[in-house]
């Protein structure tokens, strides 16, 4: 397969970098050593417009046969990325490399989608959500959003974070690999992954453990599960699901 084949490949969704298999997700580490075997292999064109870039990595073009929205004013998709039909793109958004955007999900103004990041169905990403880029190191595991979730204003998810089906993360949550995650409910602190159904607010902890920081009164960023799912919370985010 050459890189035009290669990149065709990833924008129909025959190739994935990740896919799911039997509830966990298995990285394609072969795909992501391919795109970056491009980045590295190419050479930076003059490509139309005033722009310099790898040569193979131009902007995707849509047609009205691929259902989706693609709103004017500033919004790009790069060659190698998958958009599933039926999906709206406000502006300014960026979609990279080897993403994977499924059908009928929202991808609000200014949001980031980067390289090789999965995004699952009926997804909402709200204004300003961030979902960082995995490219490498190659063996890692890129963030992943399933199937139904809503991901609120501003949220940051970076280094591989997997948020499972219908869960909900509220405006301003950042997620790293390393933040603790406190669930109330059942009572214990999760890292770098969102059960299905979960609730997810902005939270603080004091740093106790370090007497500086204790004499300071410092706390630290973390993420509080404050419930699960029920029908007060779908009645929230109600208002967002019209607009799809
Ligand atoms: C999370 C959300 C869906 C509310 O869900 P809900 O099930 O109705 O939540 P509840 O009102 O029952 O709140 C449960 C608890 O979490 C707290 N909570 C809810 N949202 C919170 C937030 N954003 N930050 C901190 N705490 C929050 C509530 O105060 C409550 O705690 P309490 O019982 O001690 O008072 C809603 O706050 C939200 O984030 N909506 C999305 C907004 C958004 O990003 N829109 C997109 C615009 S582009």
């Amino acid at each position: 397969m050459d890189n035009q084949e290669f990149l065709t490949a990833l924008e129909t969704g025959t190739i994935r970098v990740a896919e799911p298999d039997n509830g966990k997700w298995k990285v394609n580490i072969d795909v992501k050593q391919r795109i970056l075997d491009i980045f590295h292999s190419s050479k930076v064109v003059d490509m139309s417009g005033n722009f310099l870039d790898k040569e193979p990595l131009n902007l995707r073009t849509f047609h009205i046969k691929d259902k989706i929205r693609f709103v004017p004013g500033g919004s790009a998709v790069r060659t190698g990325a998958f958009i599933g039909s039926n999906i709206v793109i406000m502006p300014p958004s960026y979609v990279n490399i080897g993403a994977y955007v499924d059908e009928e999900t929202m991808i609000d103004s200014h949001v980031l989608v980067g390289s090789c990041a999965q995004i699952g169905k009926r997804v909402h990403l709200s204004a300003a959500v961030q979902i960082g880029g995995v490219l490498e190191p190659i063996g890692d595991s890129p963030v992943i959003v399933e199937d139904n979730c809503f991901i609120g204003a501003g949220v940051i998810l970076v280094e591989g974070v997997l948020v499972r089906k219908k869960a909900i993360i509220a405006p301003g949550v950042t997620l790293s690999a390393s933040t603790p995650i406190y669930d109330i409910v059942n009572e214990t602190i999760l890292k770098g992954e969102i059960p299905q159904n979960a609730v997810v607010v902005p939270g603080n902890r004091p740093k106790l453990d370090v007497p500086f920081a204790k004499e300071h009164g410092l706390t630290l960023g973390c993420a509080v599960i404050v419930k699960y799912r029920d029908d007060k919370t779908n009645v929230s985010i109600a208002l967002e699901q019209l607009l799809r």
